[in-house]
């Protein structure tokens, strides 16, 4: 079926800048904006408040995911990213939030950021980015966006042991059998360690605009 606008996939490993970045693309484009790790987090935040290990089948929770489990606070804390990435590792769980994430871009098309968006959900997405950067990188920036000074006492140990959760998440999000985390053959990929937000925007309306044939 035909889609009513253009589908842009931005993928990548956590805290890359893919949300920034997406919501940026959505709104320089006037195109909505779905950030798919949300559902996972909302279906490990499920699991979690029912008093269940995320590693046990979590099917039912995902099949039964409202609109409003995924708009809670709560669903950035580590805690909830790492049950988030168990129930992700399911392919029950994983087909479950298939149709949501196709439906949500049905009608205008989109932007749509996560792990698996050029590869599983929309193989044939009118553009897909790949934003990554170190994992040193990414665990400052992670740092920083929760308030920390690297100055403080014990922010070294505290900042290394982020660096290892990221890396942990990001190991079993490349390394599970469904749907992992992987560049698509026809992604652009962009490294944001030396690049602004702004750099990132930028660089990425110019692959747009090629891609999609505007100017
Ligand atoms: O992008 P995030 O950190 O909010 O994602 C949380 C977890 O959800 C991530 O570790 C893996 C999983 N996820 C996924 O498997 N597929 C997606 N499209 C988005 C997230």
């Amino acid at each position: 079926m035909t889609r009513g606008g253009p589908v842009l996939a931005v993928d990548g490993p956590a805290a890359a800048g893919k949300g920034t970045l997406a919501k940026r693309l959505a709104s320089s484009l006037n195109l909505p904006y779905l950030d798919t790790g949300l559902l996972y987090r909302a279906v490990g935040r499920l699991v979690l408040d029912a008093g269940q290990d995320p590693a046990a089948p979590a099917e039912d929770f995902a099949r039964r995911l409202r609109a409003e489990d995924t708009q809670r606070k709560g669903l950035r804390t580590q805690e909830v990213a790492r049950a988030a990435s168990l129930v992700a590792a399911q392919p029950a769980v994983r087909s479950a939030l298939v149709e949501t994430q196709r439906r949500f871009a049905q009608e205008r098309g989109g932007v749509l950021d996560g792990r698996d968006i050029g590869t599983a959900i929309f193989p044939d997405a009118d553009v897909k980015l790949f934003i990554t950067a170190s994992p040193a990188t990414r665990a400052l920036r992670r740092f920083l966006q929760m308030g920390e000074d690297p100055k403080a006492e014990g922010a070294a140990a505290r900042l290394a042991a982020m660096e290892a959760d990221l890396q942990a998440r990001d190991a079993a999000d490349a390394g599970r059998q469904a749907a992992p985390m992987q560049v698509a053959a026809d992604a652009v990929v962009i490294e944001t360690d030396t690049l602004s937000a702004d750099a990132v925007l930028a660089e990425a309306l110019r692959v747009v605009r090629e891609r999609l044939g505007t100017h």
